[in-house]
């Protein structure tokens, strides 16, 4: 391990860090609408399972990677194995592709939190408000970059003085802030019946790709296959329980995700008098609904101030992680100073968000497969590349180096009491449930057919 690496302060850092990079936008819109989507209760019931058995194994083994090796995802497996260094290179490359287009919806976010405070919340409850201004050719691009110019400044101050400091203050206050706005919006008249729907489980909507679903949203939630807790497993000192901390991000992640289920179901109910389409609207839940719904609500302008300051708190942490891998990959690799490093970051992540933004306005007849410029991102990294670096990170660490390896790290701070459903997950289920996920993605996409 490299003494000059910097380190979390603690145990305490590193989850809430951890978390930070876990609880996002993935959490607070896309959980929710899955889980209205494939079945209510049943689809929570199957997301918690495939949480503590494939998302515990996945986690545990990328952040003992990086502790046990002390480097970002490239050095990382070529200690491991030298043949197998274009897996590192490859889980390198997904945070470079997530970072900009995960920072455009930050710009929307911000955006939206500045509407709502100053006074335009009305405003945004508009029919096109949405639609107009990300077809903008200016204004998303210039909230783009405040976004990812806090990013940026966060990851230059560094892990313990910077991220961990961040991670610290604002992972606490998102909690309060979700607490709030989900009990303010389960009081609402008509709101029960959104709860119910919510969780009681429907097993009629049951079916494969309640699973498929459940676990493509795991990998994106937790933050897996692209680096980042390699990265953070790096920083984390030898002394850390590792195995407890994992179940402590899993349970931070987890209720974020099911809170916000609270937050926005019973809320969509309660306006739509409980028209469940409301709900199924996918991506604009978040930018079109809801912010028709706070306009609807007694005091809906500060809840929907709440609200949005608590997404770009959740999105804030989530591209810091990303950042934070990109400065870490080149740092281990051209040993450049990280104030130089961040700066390169960030003129790269401008230079590629840009297109992305631009693909919802002047450059919206560029598109592949049906998909924007930033859908496309999208599909690339998270439905192409991230399932075949977690299927290859179990194959290496299942076969090819041996699961010990791993376990050894964690055992460092005592005995690994899941070390039996580790070896299990990762050696036999997890790999042929990856392979499930990334073929029935391509095969959706490409119209093929839905499994
Ligand atoms: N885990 C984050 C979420 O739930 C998303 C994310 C993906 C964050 C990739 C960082 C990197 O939104």
């Amino acid at each position: 391990m490299n003494e000059n690496r910097s380190t979390f302060t603690g145990k305490l850092g590193f989850v809430l860090t951890a978390a930070g990079s876990a609880v996002g936008l993935g959490n607070i819109w896309r959980f929710p609408y899955l889980a209205a989507k494939y079945g209510g209760g049943i689809f929570l019931l199957v997301y918690l399972i495939l949480a503590v058995t494939f998302g515990f194994a996945l986690m545990s083994a990328e952040i003992a990677l990086g502790r046990k090796t002390g480097l970002s995802a490239i050095g990382a497996f070529r200690q491991l194995d030298k043949r197998f260094t274009w897996v590192g290179v490859l889980g390198a490359i997904v945070p470079f592709i997530i970072t900009p287009y995960y920072s455009v919806i930050g710009g929307w976010v911000t955006k939206y939190f500045f509407a709502f405070v100053s006074g335009d919340a009305k405003a945004s409850a508009g029919d096109a408000y949405f639609t107009d201004f990300i077809a903008r050719p200016v204004e998303p691009i210039l909230w783009f970059c405040i976004f990812i110019g806090l990013t940026a400044l966060v990851v230059f101050l560094g892990v313990d003085k910077g991220i961990e400091k961040v991670s610290k203050f604002m992972m606490p206050v998102l909690v309060v802030l979700t607490l709030f706005v989900a009990i303010y919006s389960m009081c609402m008249p008509g709101a029960m019946e959104g709860v119910k729907y919510y969780l009681t489980p429907d097993f009629s909507k049951f079916s494969a790709t309640t699973v498929l679903a459940a676990m493509g949203q795991l990998f994106y939630s937790m933050s897996l296959a692209m680096g980042i807790m390699i990265t953070y497993g790096s920083y984390m000192k030898k002394d850390v329980n590792l195995e407890s901390a994992v179940h402590q991000i899993e349970i931070f992640d987890t209720s974020i995700a099911f809170l916000a289920g609270m937050m926005i179901i019973p809320s969509v109910f309660a306006f739509s008098g409980g028209n469940e389409e409301a709900l199924g609207k996918g991506p604009s839940l978040m930018f079109i609904t809801l912010p028709k719904v706070f306009d609807s609500m007694a005091g809906g302008t500060i809840i929907g101030a709440v609200f949005f300051l608590l997404v770009l708190f959740a999105a804030l942490t989530s591209s810091i992680s990303l950042m934070e891998t990109l400065v870490s990959i080149l740092q281990d690799k051209l040993h450049w100073d990280r104030k130089v490093t961040t700066g390169a970051v960030l003129i790269f992540c401008i230079l590629l968000g840009v297109p992305s933004s631009l693909g919802f306005g002047v450059w919206s007849g560029f598109s592949v497969a049906n998909m924007s410029i930033l859908d496309m991102f999208d599909f690339i990294s998270n439905s192409v590349m991230m399932p075949v670096v977690a299927f290859m990170t179990c194959l290496v660490i299942g076969w090819i180096v041996g699961t010990k390896t791993i376990t050894d790290e964690i055992e460092l701070t005592g005995p690994f009491k899941s070390k039996k459903l580790f070896n299990v997950v990762i050696k036999y289920i997890a790999p042929v449930c990856i392979v499930l996920i990334l073929v029935s993605s391509v095969l959706d996409v490409l119209g093929i057919a839905k499994i």
